[in-house]
C-alpha cells in the first residue's frame, strides 16, 4: 500500500451540471464495465470481466497506482477517466497520464468529458509536482483525437512500443 496522498476528494465540483469526484471502491463494477465497453468499442477487444474487475479493484486499493475520476448526473455514473503517473527526470516532475476515458453512449456530446478534463487539468496545474498531461489513443479513434485536440493536447513525435505479457497484440482476448 502506498503513502501517496490521495488526490483532492472534497468537495466534489459541479462542472457543466455534472459532479466530478474521485471514484470509490463501490464504483468498481461500473468502472470495470465501462473499461470492457471501451476496449470493445475502440479496439474490438473482448476483455475478461474477472481480470478487469480485479485490475480496477487493485487500483482503487492503492493510490500509488493511480486515481479514477467519475462524472455523475443524478447519482448515476456517466463517465470516467483514470490518472496514472510517469516520473520525468528531464522535468523533475510527474506526467499525469489520462487513461480509461469513457463516456456512456447516451451522454456523449453533452460536455461530460469536458467536465472530467477540466477537473483534472485544474488539479494538475495547482500541483507543483506535475509537469504535464499525457495520453495515448488508438490511431483509428478519430473522434477521441478530435476531442483531445480541442482541449489543446498535441500529438507527439513519440511512438508507443511495448512487449505485452498479458494481452496479445493481434486484437485477441
Ligand atoms: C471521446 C469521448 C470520451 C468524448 O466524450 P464526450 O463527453 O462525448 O465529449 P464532450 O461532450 O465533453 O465534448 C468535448 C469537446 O469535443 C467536441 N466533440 C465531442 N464529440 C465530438 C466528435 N464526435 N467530433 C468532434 N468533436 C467532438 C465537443 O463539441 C466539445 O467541444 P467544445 O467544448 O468546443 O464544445 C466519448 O465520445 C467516448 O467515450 N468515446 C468512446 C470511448 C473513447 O473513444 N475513449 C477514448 C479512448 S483514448
Amino acid at each position: 500500500m502506498s503513502k501517496r496522498k490521495p488526490l483532492a476528494k472534497n468537495p466534489p465540483p459541479h462542472l457543466g451540471g455534472y459532479t466530478v469526484r474521485v471514484a470509490r471502491v463501490a464504483d468498481a463494477a461500473v468502472i470495470a464495465r465501462f473499461n470492457r465497453e471501451l476496449a470493445l468499442e475502440t479496439e474490438s477487444r473482448k476483455l475478461s470481466p474477472q481480470r478487469v474487475l480485479r485490475g480496477v479493484k487493485a487500483l482503487l486499493a492503492d493510490a500509488a497506482k493511480g486515481t479514477y475520476f467519475v462524472a455523475e448526473s443524478g447519482g448515476e455514473i456517466i463517465g470516467q477517466l483514470l490518472i496514472t503517473y510517469e516520473w520525468s527526470d528531464w522535468r523533475n516532475g510527474n506526467f499525469w497520464w489520462i487513461q480509461s476515458v469513457y463516456v456512456a453512449s447516451a451522454w456523449r456530446g453533452r460536455g461530460v468529458f469536458k467536465a472530467l478534463h477540466a477537473h483534472i487539468e485544474r488539479l494538475a496545474r495547482k500541483r507543483k509536482d506535475v509537469c504535464g498531461v499525457r495520453l495515448y489513443v488508438d490511431a483509428h479513434n478519430l473522434r477521441a483525437k478530435d476531442v483531445y485536440a480541442r482541449f489543446g493536447l498535441k500529438a507527439t513525435h513519440y511512438e508507443l512500443w511495448e512487449t505485452d505479457f498479458v494481452l496479445p497484440t493481434d486484437n485477441g482476448v
